[in-house]
């Protein structure tokens, strides 16, 4: 079975502290940090852009997975790339020419991630799995943490996991919104292998106590 990479998000975070929680989450056994760019179009919520990605790439040592929940995100590739982003995802909605896109992040030199929200089906991805390095399948509607994850979510996920496998993919598949403990175990055995927790880890007590509980439960399997 392969590592289940943890990917905590910020949104869920001091904001006026944001090197303490990398530092917690770094120290945690985190695996990516998850950062969740919002522009009050896209979604309803703003958060932060390029700037703060620059300044959390200062202190981090763990690659940066920039979740981009904005509109016509190609007018920023660059200055993401500048910043340090690692992973870039964009979403399908948002994208006019997506190929277009993934293929500029490419060839900046990142990773391109495609993501869809929970009412988009997987066929709007089909044609873009190919020029992609990751696909974000969103568990709940963008936009805030704190939400509760969405249970259609998991066939998709597999649904997604065999459309991969079917055209020989090694696309890893992310999985964001409302994951904790009590369902990381079914996310990761319908297909995921990277997770996004915001309020299950920033939220808890105590961040490493939160990050080896959900790698605990991620490893336990279902027997069948
Ligand atoms: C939601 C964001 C998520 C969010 C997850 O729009 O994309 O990354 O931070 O937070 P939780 O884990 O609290 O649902
Ligand atoms: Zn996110």
């Amino acid at each position: 079975m392969k590592k289940v990479l943890l990917a905590p998000s910020i949104l869920a975070a001091n904001f006026s502290d944001l090197g303490a929680a990398i530092q917690a989450a770094e120290r945690g056994g985190a695996d990516l940090i998850h950062l969740d760019v919002m522009d009050g179009l896209f979604v309803p919520n703003i958060t932060f852009g390029p700037g703060v990605v620059a300044a959390i790439k200062r202190t981090a040592s763990l690659p940066l997975d920039v979740h981009l929940m904005i509109e016509q995100p190609e007018r920023y590739l660059a200055e993401f790339q500048k910043a340090g982003a690692y992973y870039l995802t964009v979403h399908v909605e948002a994208c006019r020419h997506l190929q277009r896109t993934v293929t500029a992040i490419r060839e900046l030199g990142m990773k391109a991630g495609v993501s869809l929200n929970p009412s988009t089906s997987l066929t709007a991805i089909e044609e873009i799995l190919p020029y992609v390095d990751l696909v974000l399948v969103m568990s709940v509607n963008p936009g805030f943490g704190g939400q509760s994850f969405i249970p259609t979510t998991l066939g998709k996920i597999s649904r997604l996991r065999t459309m991969c496998d079917s055209r020989s993919l090694s696309v890893p598949i992310e999985v964001d919104g409302g994951i904790d403990r009590s369902n990381i175990r079914s996310v990761v055995n319908a297909g995921a292998e990277i997770i996004v927790a915001g309020s299950a880890v920033f939220g808890a007590p105590d961040v490493r106590e939160a990050l080896a509980q959900l790698r605990t439960e991620a490893g336990r399997v279902i027997p069948s």
